[in-house]
Order: structure tokens, then C-alpha cells, then sequence
């Protein structure tokens, strides 16, 4: 049994919860390197109590992640949203409230916050233990820096970063999160997907012998696009019509095909080598700065070249999956929920596993509460970001026409997007979309 004078010194409950954030960063040094913050806590004692979530991007995954979350968990309160329009934040309270009722919903008027600082609204508020971030990717690596600064838990969607800046803010965000024991979960729900986690133990363990190659494809049909109102300035426009323009949404291979990246270098244990690629725009509006298909040929460790695909281009012929070919056989892993399948060289099935993924977004949020409750929080940031610059990396070979290595975008690339000094009146001219031979490599 524990001496008065030792519980004396144990930290409370809530700085337990909220690591660093109630905490001052001494204090959350010394939990750590006691163990205290990492893992020596019963987890039976943090049950009863009751996790706060607080929200930055309301939109549509936002709404998703909330749900998962909210479905998946016990004792936790969704209490305060940061999104650029008070009206989502406001809708989103409303169907959260509808959905999960009062025990798990309280958002106060005033803990409805909008505008491009209201994450920091979010942030700092003391009562907030874990923040899920669902903007538009461009803000992401920013938005994790500074809740991971400020000591909250959090729920990152993918992509984490959309150009080599990025990727170094994600990867300085990964070490202080290890060091002052917060948890970064983040939005690549395949790797908790049952028949993917199959299917990569059957590789681990030899099904198909040695992966020669692979092949994976992103494609599908148009994307949305939200015409320019009159009066509004290119920095509204821009942020309102995200998906167009690259330092917001990182084009298609970045916002929606890093899943499908993601899952090579999950197969590859590692990231590429190089990228070399091609790719091109028939269809997009005017103005959109993305291309509608583009094909990279990644090289991996071993001089195996893995190829991928992406298209959005109406009418053309859908393809969602991996097909990852070794000396004994092939693994065919859909996306969505539609299973993965192994054969032998001669074609016939050999293994097969089916998945839910539904259950795999809820699991995300289930693995990060429980993480946190156990005093282990899962910091896996650095696996995201690096799925999410071989992504860029695939991009800027495409744009630039160039190969691209890996050590370029880690050390050399001076590559930021972002544009300084971002206000709601921003004058932000849009650069025209990339050519190849033309577009320079930096
Ligand atoms: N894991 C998945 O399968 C999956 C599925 C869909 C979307 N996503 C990811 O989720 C993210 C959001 O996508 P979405 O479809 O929900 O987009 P969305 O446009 O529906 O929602 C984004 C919301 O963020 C808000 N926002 C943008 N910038 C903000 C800022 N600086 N501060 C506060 N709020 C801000 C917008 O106003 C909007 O309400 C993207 O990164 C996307 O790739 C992941």
C-alpha cells in the first residue's frame, strides 16, 4: 500500500489525462521519465473518468470521426468545435447532440469558435484532453505542432503534411509528442482493418514468398467543386474550394491515394527510394490547380519498382486496391470493405479475409481513448507523414517531370506551400497548374 507522502506525489487524475497541457513542461518531463505518463498507472483507476474531445475542421470526416468516436467509447464528452463556419460547428453539435444525447455532448454557445484561429480557441482551453484535427490537409502539420505544444491527445486525418515542410514540422511534432507523453493517432484506418492486418501477417509470414512487385490503384470519378462567389477574396475562395488547390489539399495522390501509398510502405516496411511519373489534367475546371491522373513507378529497397495509379475522371472505369505480387503467389487487397484474397501461382485461392470498414474508423478512436486511459499513448505520426511525403514525393515527379529521391524531399527540398501571413482578405493568385519539363523541381 501507498504512503500518504506517495500519493502526495502522484500527479492528479486530469494532468494524468492532459499530460503537458495542465502540466507545466517540467512537470510533464518528470511524469515521463518516472514512467508515470507512459505507463505505470493502473488503467482501472482512469475508467470512471470522463475524457474531454474538442474539434478543429467540422465538415464531413469531422462529423465521421466525431461519430466513431463518440459510438466507440465510454466516458467521453464531446465540449467545444473550432471550424472556419460557426454555422458547421453548429450543425455538428446539433446532429452529435441528436445521435449520442447530453452525457455525451455539452458545447456551449461560447465553445463554438470560427475562423482561422479558433483551433487556438480549442487549444487552449484547459478542460480539452484530446482534439481531433479533420481540416482541409494543408493545415495539418500545423495544427498538430501546436496541440501537441499544448499537451492535448490527438486524432490527425490524413494526410498529415502536403510538402516537405511540412513533413519536418510532422516529424518534430512525433518526437516532443513521445517525449511529453502525448497521443497522435491518425486517419489511416486500413492498418486497423481486419483483412489488412491479415493479409500483411500472411506476407510477414511468407504466403506469397518475396515481394517482387507491386501495383495500386486510386481510381474513380469526379470530385466535388464549388464555383467562386462574386466579391470573395482568393484566400475565402481558396479555402472554401480546397480540394483544388495544392497547398490546401496536396492534389489526389496526397488527399485520397496516400491510403493506398500508405499500404505499400506498410507491405514495404519502408518508404520508396525514388519516384519517377507522369500524369496529367482533361477534365478539371479552369481554375483547379490538380491533375486528373497521374502514375508513379516507386523504387523500394531491393531495386523493386512498385507502380501506382490515380484518376478522377468521370465515366472512366473504377479501380480501388493493391495487388502485391511475390515468388509464390499474388495478394489482391481491396479497399472499402471488399476483402483480401492470396493465390498461387497457378491461381488458386489460398487464403482469404474479409473487413469491415466501418469497424476500422471506430477501432482508430477506440485504440486512441484506450492508449491514453492505459498511460501508453500510441504516437504514430511519423509512419503518416512519411506515407504522406512519398505521396508529394510521387507528385513532384509528375509535376516537375524529374526523378525525385527520397534523401532530396527529406533533406533538400525547400518545398512550403503554405502561404505566410494567411488572412481571410489574403490577395492568394493561383499559380497555374504544373507541366512537366517546365514546373521546377525545388
Ligand atoms: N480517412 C478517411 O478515409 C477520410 C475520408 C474523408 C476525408 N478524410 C480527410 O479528412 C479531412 C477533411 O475532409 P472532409 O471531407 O471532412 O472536408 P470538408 O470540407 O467536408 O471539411 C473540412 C472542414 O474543415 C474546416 N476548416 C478548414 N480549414 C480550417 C481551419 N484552418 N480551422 C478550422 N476549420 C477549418 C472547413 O470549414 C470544413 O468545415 C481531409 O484531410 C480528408 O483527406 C479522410
Amino acid at each position: 500500500m501507498k504512503s500518504d507522502q506517495s500519493k502526495a506525489q502522484q500527479p492528479s487524475r486530469r494532468s494524468f489525462i492532459r499530460t503537458g497541457g495542465v502540466a507545466s513542461a517540467a512537470v510533464a518531463a518528470a511524469m515521463s521519465t518516472k514512467g508515470v505518463v507512459r505507463g505505470d498507472e493502473p488503467a482501472s483507476e482512469s475508467k470512471s473518468d470522463v475524457i474531454n474531445i474538442g474539434i478543429v475542421g467540422a465538415g464531413g470526416r469531422g462529423g465521421g470521426a466525431l461519430n466513431d468516436s463518440l459510438s466507440i467509447n465510454e466516458n467521453i464528452k464531446l465540449i467545444a468545435v473550432a471550424d472556419l463556419h460557426r454555422e458547421s460547428g453548429e450543425r455538428v453539435r446539433k446532429i452529435m447532440t441528436d445521435r449520442h444525447g447530453e452525457s455525451k455532448v455539452a458545447i456551449d454557445d461560447s465553445k463554438i469558435y470560427e475562423g482561422l484561429d479558433a483551433y487556438q480557441k480549442v487549444l487552449n482551453d484547459p478542460a480539452v484532453d484530446v482534439v481531433l484535427l479533420t481540416t482541409s490537409p494543408g493545415f495539418r502539420p500545423y495544427h498538430i505542432a501546436e496541440a501537441v505544444k499544448a499537451g492535448k491527445h490527438v486524432f490527425a486525418e490524413k494526410p498529415t503534411c502536403v510538402d516537405p515542410a511540412g513533413y519536418r514540422v510532422c516529424l518534430a511534432a512525433h518526437e516532443e509528442a513521445e517525449k511529453n507523453g502525448t497521443a497522435i493517432v491518425t486517419g489511416t484506418q486500413y492498418r486497423r482493418q481486419t483483412n489488412y492486418m491479415g493479409v500483411v501477417q500472411q506476407i510477414r509470414d511468407g504466403a506469397i514468398g518475396d515481394i517482387v512487385s507491386a501495383t495500386t490503384r486510386y481510381c474513380s470519378s469526379g470530385i466535388w467543386y464549388k464555383n467562386r462567389k462574386e466579391g470573395v477574396s482568393d484566400a475565402e475562395y481558396q479555402l472554401n474550394n480546397w480540394m483544388h488547390f495544392i497547398w490546401l489539399s496536396g492534389d489526389q495522390i496526397t488527399e485520397q491515394a496516400v491510403h493506398n501509398i500508405d499500404t505499400l510502405n506498410w507491405v514495404m516496411d519502408s518508404a520508396p527510394e525514388s519516384a519517377y511519373g507522369s500524369g496529367g489534367r482533361f477534365t478539371r475546371p479552369d481554375d483547379s490547380q490538380m491533375w486528373d491522373s497521374m502514375s508513379i513507378d516507386y523504387v523500394y529497397p531491393g531495386n523493386r519498382v512498385l507502380s501506382f495509379m490515380c484518376r478522377q475522371i468521370p465515366g472512366a472505369k473504377g479501380d480501388n486496391g493493391s495487388v502485391i505480387y511475390g515468388t509464390k503467389g499474388t495478394a489482391y487487397i481491396g479497399a472499402m470493405s471488399s476483402g483480401s484474397r492470396i493465390v498461387d501461382r497457378s491461381g488458386n485461392e489460398v487464403w482469404s479475409m474479409k473487413g469491415s470498414i466501418a469497424d476500422a474508423y471506430k477501432q482508430e478512436h477506440k485504440d486512441l481513448i484506450d492508449s491514453i486511459r492505459a498511460g501508453k499513448p500510441i504516437v504514430e505520426l511519423k509512419q503518416t507523414a512519411d506515407s504522406s511525403l512519398t505521396a508529394v514525393m510521387g507528385r513532384m515527379a509528375a509535376y516537375t517531370g524529374q526523378e525525385v529521391t527520397w534523401d532530396f524531399v527529406t533533406k533538400e527540398s525547400t518545398l512550403d506551400l503554405f502561404p505566410k501571413g494567411l488572412t481571410w482578405e489574403s490577395s492568394l493568385p493561383a499559380s497555374p497548374f504544373a507541366v512537366p519539363g517546365s514546373t521546377k523541381l525545388v
